[in-house]
Order: C-alpha cells, then structure tokens, then sequence
C-alpha cells in the first residue's frame, strides 16, 4: 500500500473526539462547534472533550477548581526558564517549560486512564501559566504574577500575561478562540502526539510533540506570521496591492488554504463575528477588519483559496493588546486540551503506530576500506 505524500485524504485512525468536514463544520463529541463557541465557556468545553459528554453543573464546578489549583508552575521550572536567551521564541520556551514540568511530576511515568487525566488538568492549567508568565520573564524583563484562583482560565491568563484585570467583551472574545482552536481530528500536532503515545512515552513527552510541530508556519505559526503581515499595511488598497504581488512571486500568504477546507473553514465566520464586535468598541480595529476583507477578498479572487482560523485569531488577538509572540503559543495552551484526550484515547486503544518508506536509495554498494578511499 503507498499512501499519497503528505498522507493527504488518508484515514489513519478512528477517534470520537471531533472531526473536521470538508462541507465546513467541525463537530466536538457530537456538538457542532460553532454552538459551542456561541454558547460554551473554555471550561464546559474542555470538560466535553477530555470525557467525551457535557458536564452536570457539580461536575463543571469540580473541574473548574481542579484546574484552578493547579495553575502554580513549580518556581524551579520559572528559575530554569528565566535563563533562557532574551526573546526567545516563546514555543521553544513553552516547549522546554512543558518538559521540565514532566520532570516534577511523580506520576509522570504511570500509564493509566485516570492518571493521565490528572496529568491532563496540570498540562492544561500550567501551560497557560507558562505562556503568560514565560512572556513577561523572557520577553519583558517582567516579574512573574501569581495566578489568580477565582478567576476562570480565560480571565487569569489576560490577568497574568498584562498583570490587570481585562474587560467582559475582551475575555469572552478571548475565550470564543481557545474553543475555536481547541481541537481538530488528525492535524500534524496532534498526530505527533498521537504517534509519541503510541510508543507508550509519558504524557508530557507527547505534549512536547506536539509543541514541536505546532510552532512550524505551515501549523500553529501561521498566526504570529499573518500579524506581521497584517500590521504593515497602512490602508487596504496597499494591502491589495500586496498580496497580488506576493502572489505573483509564487509565495504563501499566511493564514490562507487548508488541508481539508477548500471552501470554507466553519471556524472563520464565528472569528469575524468576534473581530466585528471589538471593532464597534475600536477604530483601529475596525481598519483592522477592512483590511482582512480586503486580503480576504484578493485571495479569493486570484486563487480561489480561503481564509483560515489563523488568519482571523490574529487580529482578534491583537486588538485585545496581545504581544504577537504569544499567538502560537496561545493556540498551543488550549490545543492542549485536545492533544490529551487524544493521547488517552490512543493509550487506552493502542496499536505502535510504524509506518513504511518506499526505499529510493542506492543497493549493493561494496564497501571500500578509508585509506583506499580516495
Ligand atoms: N497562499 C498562496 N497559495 C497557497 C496557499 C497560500 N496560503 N495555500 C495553498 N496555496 C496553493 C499552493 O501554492 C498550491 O498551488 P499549486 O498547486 O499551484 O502549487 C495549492 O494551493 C495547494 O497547496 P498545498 O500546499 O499543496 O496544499 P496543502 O493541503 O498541502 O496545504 C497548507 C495546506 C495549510 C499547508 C497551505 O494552505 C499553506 O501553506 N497555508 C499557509 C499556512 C497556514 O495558514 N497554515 C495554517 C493552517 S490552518 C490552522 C492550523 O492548523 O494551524
């Protein structure tokens, strides 16, 4: 069997945790996601997707502490981090920061449901953690703040990376995104991790996985790449003018086209919806918007190729002050989610997973002695 490159429309696997449609929509454990990004909060939905059904309100409220509590990063792992070069890139730093939290937990190395679930919860809760305050350490030269434990996951993270409090519209803006991103079938990250738990490695080695392939710009790095580009234009019409001539290079316009979406990625619309309403409240944000309809439509026109998530997260974020190191960072904490009840999904059903190569390479070489080699 030969798979096509890039195992492009190959079923690898069965899960029932979500699934990406061509026809654009995504489905979260049998809820459509656009739903869920209306009406869910981070919490109910993360609670959806690492058991597999909606919590009683018992439930959600025990969860919602659990990963309250666990949001402190153990100040050794910050003291490790605090060294790393000024500006690092902030993936590499969580990637590092995720690693290190591995070596601090007890449990690491137990392969079972229920611990893996535990391991989960801090994964999630501490990863946010280690982005905001990773920020503030490598990239502002900033004390780390102490989580908040009555705040939700979205308020505490805004709370820590800018140390204030933010707004209503701006946290639910904010968490809309991280229910948008929060998982997506058989992606290259996940399927890292996939592939790491196959191998029956500890859950924070899998995380690392998929960190590793998230920050690429073909994956989760096309959002930081389309804010650079985005923030340069002055006016749509130079944003036009732009991206034809990119375009006439033959080169990628970042947060454009999609492996499984050709038409329609169903997590754009709700995105400009939440863009659309920060621009009421901000001009800027309003000129912001013009300008990705402008792209948007130029894409559409010369290639026929539509925006992504990516492309709309970005100034989603940076309309909410967000530093742009922090966007892949941002998709990875709460794809973290996903990336978990995809590695106990894994453990609990597990089959190596160990492909072939087609062997392109020479045969039947003699091997020659080095001092006859010239
Ligand atoms: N800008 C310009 N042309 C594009 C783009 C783009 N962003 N994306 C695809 N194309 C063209 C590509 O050049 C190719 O044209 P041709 O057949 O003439 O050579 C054609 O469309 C098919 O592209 P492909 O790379 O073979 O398609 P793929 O399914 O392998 O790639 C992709 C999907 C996401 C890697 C690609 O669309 C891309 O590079 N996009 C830019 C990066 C990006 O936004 N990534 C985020 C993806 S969504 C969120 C996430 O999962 O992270």
């Amino acid at each position: 069997m030969r798979a096509p490159k890039g195992l492009e429309g190959v079923i690898v696997d069965s899960t029932a945790i979500s699934v990406s449609d061509p026809e654009g929509y995504i489905i979260y454990r049998g809820y459509d996601l656009s739903e869920l990004a209306e009406k869910s909060s981070f919490e109910e939905t993360a609670y959806l997707i690492l058991n597999g059904r909606l919590p009683s309100s018992t439930e959600l409220k025990e969860f919602r502490l659990s990963l309250a509590k666990n949001r402190d990063v153990p100040p050794m792992v910050m003291r490790t981090i605090s060294q790393l070069p000024k500006r690092s890139p902030m993936m590499d730093v969580l990637r590092i920061g995720v690693s290190l939290l591995g070596s601090f937990d007890r449990e690491r190395d137990l392969q079972n449901t229920e611990s893996n679930m535990r391991k989960a919860i801090k994964l999630v809760s501490r990863t946010a953690t280690l982005v905001a305050n990773g920020f503030r350490v490598v990239h502002g030269g900033q004390r780390p703040v102490k989580p908040n434990a009555k705040l939700d996951h979205s308020s505490n993270f805004l709370y820590v990376l800018k140390n204030k409090t933010a707004s209503q519209l701006h946290v639910r803006s904010f968490e809309q995104t991280l229910i948008l991103y929060m998982d997506h079938d058989f992606n290259a990250s996940t399927f890292a991790t996939r592939v790491v738990g196959s191998t029956l490695a500890d859950a924070y080695s899998a995380a690392s996985a998929g960190l590793a392939a998230l920050k690429g710009p073909l994956h989760g790095g096309a959002n930081e790449k389309a804010m650079e580009m985005l923030r340069n234009f002055k006016s749509v019409e130079e944003a036009r003018d732009w991206v034809k001539q990119t375009l006439g290079r033959k080169e990628r316009i970042m947060g454009f086209g999609h492996r499984v979406y050709r038409k329609i990625d169903p997590r754009v619309p709700v995105a400009k919806n939440i863009l659309r309403r920060l621009s009421e409240e901000n001009s800027q944000t309003a000129k912001l918007l013009d300008i990705c309809l402008a792209v948007e439509e130029v894409m559409w026109s010369e290639k026929q190729i539509p925006p992504n998530i990516d492309f709309y997260a970005a100034p989603i974020y940076y309309s909410l002050g967000i530093p742009i190191p922090t966007y892949t960072p941002i998709f990875a904490l709460t794809r973290m989610v996903g990336w978990s009840a995809h590695f106990i999904e894994q453990v609990e059903t597990n089959k190596l997973i160990r492909p072939n190569a087609e062997y392109v390479g020479q045969r039947g070489l003699k091997y020659v002695p080095i001092e006859m080699r010239n």
